[in-house]
């Protein structure tokens, strides 16, 4: 059997795919072995990103590896690099990343740039791969919404093709139960449908039972606000502002079938997001 890696298994996606892959019995590359999920049949490894030798001591003997992007950082293209360099010394020989949808140089969505840089990292190490390019997704919408329930932001009228964290893993637990179907394959993984921010206001009040509204503002506006409240630096700036400015652009609204045609089932909705279905 084929030694089977997965990362960011104390967060969303890699939990789910870490429960959904434990048959094959997967190593677990955590930052804190402490917050590891137990899972029956799985082992823990612990390397952060940015540690060559610890990702090279954890990623030894691995066949295939699920590598779940790291938090938003100011370091963080930096500290993938090094950790897919760790997986080339190391001798992966399939990596399967999670970027995301329309990742180029110059995407709208400035985190989009980051993963693009990770994709070229990874096609410049020589390791098979696949790309799983997520679209946002639906699980976070609903929670950009301030205390008084106003999602705020530049997006306008455009749409969002966004997907549920939920198919994110279960597309990524297919390939890796069958890593050769997928060399070096780019999936577009969206939503059953684009939403603007208004839609995904009324949608997700309906099911909270809390009243949502969203409210678009000008692109100065929602810098200057989010400068005031938050103080964050201007790559943050840049990647919030831009989440909306992405959508207005209508980036994010292209609907794929490729959760159904990995997975085998349909997308879930907003309302299934919700419900926990
Ligand atoms: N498409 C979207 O809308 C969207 C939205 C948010 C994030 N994302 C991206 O999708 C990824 C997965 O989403 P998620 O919901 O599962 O995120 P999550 O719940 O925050 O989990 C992220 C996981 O990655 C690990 N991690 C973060 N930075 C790391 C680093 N530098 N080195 C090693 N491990 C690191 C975390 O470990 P710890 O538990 O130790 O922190 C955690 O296990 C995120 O990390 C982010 O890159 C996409």
């Amino acid at each position: 059997m084929s030694t089977l890696a997965v990362t960011g298994a104390t967060g969303h996606v890699g939990r789910r795919v870490a429960d959904l892959v434990a048959d094959l019995q997967p190593r677990l590359i955590v930052r804190d072995a402490r917050r590891a999920p137990e899972i029956a049949g799985a082992t823990v490894a612990r390397a952060t990103y940015d540690d060559f030798d610890a990702g090279v001591a954890a990623l030894r003997g691995v066949d295939v590896l699920l590598m779940v992007s790291a938090s938003e950082s100011r370091t963080r293209r930096a500290e993938h690099r090094t950790f897919i360099r760790a997986a080339a010394e190391a001798g992966v020989g399939h990596l399967v990343y999670t970027s995301f949808i329309g990742a180029a140089p110059d995407a709208a969505f400035t985190l989009g740039r980051d993963h693009f840089d990770a994709e070229q990292a990874i096609r410049e190490s020589g390791i098979a791969h696949t790309f799983l390019r997520d679209n946002f997704y639906l699980d976070v919408l609903p929670l950009f919404a301030d205390q008084a329930g106003v999602i705020r932001g530049p997006a306008g009228d455009g749409r969002v093709a966004a997907v549920a964290r939920a198919d994110v893993a279960d597309v990524a637990a297919t390939v890796l139960r069958s890593p050769a179907e997928h060399v070096g394959a780019t999936y577009h993984l969206t939503g059953p449908e684009a939403l603007t921010f208004a839609e995904v206001a009324a949608r997700s009040s309906v099911v909270l039972g809390r009243d949502l509204r969203f409210e678009d503002e000008t692109v100065e506006a929602a810098y200057a606000w989010r400068r005031a409240a938050y103080g964050a630096e201007d790559w943050q700036l840049d990647a919030w502002v831009s989440t909306y400015t992405a959508v207005r652009d209508d980036e994010m609204a292209t609907v794929t079938d490729d959760v159904r045609m990995i997975s085998g089932h349909a997308p879930r909705s907003l309302e299934d997001v919700l419900l926990g279905r």
